[in-house]
């Protein structure tokens, strides 16, 4: 399959460690690491990952890390950053619609950090993610907020494929799959990753919240 970011790889790579600097992306973050808890000796995929900025976070906190991405030179720049300083993460190229069987299976958590947008069939993505955890394995997501999040001037209830119309933003280049909420929560729960606690991140320059945190369970 083509990897939309391997086209933006580089600038994608620079704009989140700049963004990393920034208070709104310190915010989200502690929204994201206080669902996480304590993850001490816990085996962790981290699926989509991406150029690994998250994994390593998480592999700092002690966990063992296993990062999932289609993009080849996104996960080129994750193994660079790897190999210059390691922290025993183990990065695999893959399609998290039809996840390889991976070594490490099965995981204590899964988390898919601003990448199910990206994604379009989700239920495939939820499947592989039951069949990653083990039972009462924990699963995060943290998505672009299908409430306010959507494409201007269209219908909440019209759900598919959308381009911002801000051609520097990541979603003005690569597009997002925009659904509903009801259609994030029941499939969910239709691969038995049942909601234990969600998280609206405010952020003060902004008057609905950017993204949306969920933790489930696998039951
Ligand atoms: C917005 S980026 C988020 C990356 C990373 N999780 C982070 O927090 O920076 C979306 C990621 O989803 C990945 N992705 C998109 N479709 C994918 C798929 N079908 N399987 C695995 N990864 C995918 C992209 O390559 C990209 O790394």
């Amino acid at each position: 399959m083509t990897a939309a970011y391997d086209a933006i790889a580089e600038w994608y790579d620079r704009t989140i460690r700049e963004r990393a600097l920034l208070a709104n992306d310190t915010v989200i973050n502690s929204a994201f690491f206080a669902l996480l808890g304590d993850i001490a000796e816990q085996r962790i995929c981290d699926l989509a990952c991406g150029q690994g900025n998250l994994a390593r976070q998480v592999a700092q906190r002690g966990a063992q890390v296993v990062g999932v991405d289609v993009s080849q030179k996104l996960l080129d720049i994750a193994r660079c950053d790897e190999q210059a300083e390691p922290l025993g993460i183990r990065y695999y190229h893959g399609d998290a619609q039809a996840l390889p069987t991976l070594s490490e299976e099965p995981f204590d958590g899964v988390y898919c950090n601003m990448a199910l947008m990206d994604i379009p069939d989700l239920a495939a993505t939820l499947h592989g993610v039951a069949r990653l955890l083990h039972p009462g394995g924990w699963f995060i997501a943290a998505i672009t907020h299908p409430c306010f999040q959507i494409p201007p001037g269209q219908s909440y209830f019209q759900e598919g494929f959308w381009r911002s119309d801000n051609p520097n933003g990541v979603r003005g280049q690569v597009g997002a799959n925009h659904r509903t909420l009801a259609t994030y929560l029941n499939a969910l729960a239709s691969v038995g990753l049942l909601l234990e606690q969600t998280a609206e991140p405010a952020l003060s320059d902004r008057v609905t919240p950017p993204v949306l945190l969920i933790r489930c369970r696998k039951g």
